[in-house]
């Protein structure tokens, strides 16, 4: 038996590769270093969906009407649903959109984190909602729906980069609950809903917002060794570190931080903060190691997504649902590639239980 499922093969797949030994992820071809040189979302979608729907002439002008179309949703937005955090918000949005299988409902479903997150955001704020513009980009009309500006070109190549980063990885628990769901025949809207419920635990998309937790509670460099030992002694994992399936650096991790540092040469990052997270990083990768000489533990895409993020100005308890804005275009392609398959997945428990007493 095997509890994590640790190496073992449940799918075979085309569209990415994530080679743990190497720190190498591969996306349909393409290395993720030359994925994120020119990165924009909409091109890494339209590599994803190829050949599990119709191309359309502009995958771009097609997602920017489905923003529209996702917009309208808003309007019957149930005041109870804005009570909630934003990522179990927009699932509840999500729930409503029909379970189809066409590329037009597989687009309403990118669109979904894109415009629910920003329009969440202000609406519980007490702000109105900002609809989007079909001519955007996919990631720069996100930012401008939530601060109501125009982003510069470096928070849009930020926002785009992140996207292109964390847009497939293997099968990741989340994507292998899109892709156990598409077995079973059910629609897109339904795989979709499962990945995201998966994707918000700590120890899968729900990292980043503790990894700013962690910054504020190690507060400054000189604090921060203290402060990670101290959380290590008492057996706390530090978020942001560790892999299931990489035993070398996530190589997402040098994307994102090569963007927070384009982001710091903009001027959109308080280098204080930049110079704590540097500092936090080397300090825990130290003990780590120190800790676990057994086990290389090195700094995952979490790390340095939760200070792109927060530089771009996404409030920590929306992080997951950004997450879910790049790794949705993954999880509908997975639940097309399983569906097609035709094979319903189907494993077997072992069962520890009493047997049924023998009759007297
Ligand atoms: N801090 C401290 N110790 C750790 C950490 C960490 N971040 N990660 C693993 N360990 C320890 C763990 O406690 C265990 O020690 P012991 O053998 O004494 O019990 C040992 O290393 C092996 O850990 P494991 O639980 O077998 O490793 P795993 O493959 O199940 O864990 C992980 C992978 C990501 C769940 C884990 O590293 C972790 O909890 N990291 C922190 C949360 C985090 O950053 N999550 C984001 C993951 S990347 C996003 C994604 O791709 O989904």
């Amino acid at each position: 038996m095997n509890a994590g499922l640790e190496d073992v093969v449940a799918a075979s797949t085309v569209l990415s590769d994530v080679d743990g030994k190497n720190g190498r992820l591969i996306i349909r071809g393409s290395s993720l270093d030359d994925l994120v040189a020119n990165a924009r979302y909409e091109n890494v979608l339209a590599l994803l969906f190829a050949g599990f729907f119709p191309q359309t002439p502009s995958l771009p002008a097609a997602l920017g009407a489905a923003r529209a179309e996702i917009f309208d949703h808003l309007i019957t937005v149930d005041p109870a649903v804005l009570t909630l955090p934003p990522v179990d918000a927009m699932r509840a949005l999500i729930a409503r959109l029909d379970d189809g299988d066409d590329l037009s409902a597989a687009l309403r479903l990118v669109a979904a984190p894109a415009v629910f997150i920003p329009a969440l955001l202000r609406l519980k704020a007490g702000k109105s909602a900002i609809a989007p513009k079909r001519a955007s980009s996919h990631a720069a009309d996100t930012l401008r729906m939530m601060t109501g500006d125009i982003p510069s070109p470096e928070q849009t190549a930020a926002l785009d980069r992140y996207l292109v980063t964390v847009a497939d990885h293997g099968l990741n628990a989340s994507t292998f609950a899109a892709r156990v769901v598409a077995s079973t025949r059910a629609g897109m809207t339904s795989s979709v809903l499962a990945a995201l419920s998966a994707l918000k635990g700590p120890l899968h998309g729900g990292a980043p917002g503790p990894v700013l937790d962690m910054l504020d509670a190690a507060a400054t460099p000189d604090n921060a060794p203290n402060w990670i030992a101290a959380e290590l002694a008492r057996g706390e994992r530090l978020m942001g570190f560790g892999h299931r399936v990489y035993r070398v650096r996530d190589p997402r991790a040098d994307a994102l931080k090569s963007a927070v540092r384009l982001l710091a040469g903009a001027g959109a990052i308080d280098p204080a903060r930049l110079a704590l997270a540097e500092a936090v990083e080397r300090t825990a990768l130290d003990q780590l190691k120190a800790k676990k000489p057994d086990r290389p533990l090195d700094t995952n895409v979490e790390f340095y997504t939760a200070l792109l993020l927060e530089a771009l100005g996404f409030p920590r308890q929306a992080f997951t649902g950004v997450f879910a804005m790049g790794r949705v275009g993954g999880w509908i392609a997975h639940a097309r590639e399983q569906a097609e398959t035709g094979r319903l997945i189907r494993p077997r428990s072992l069962y520890i239980g009493p047997q049924p007493q023998a009759a007297a």
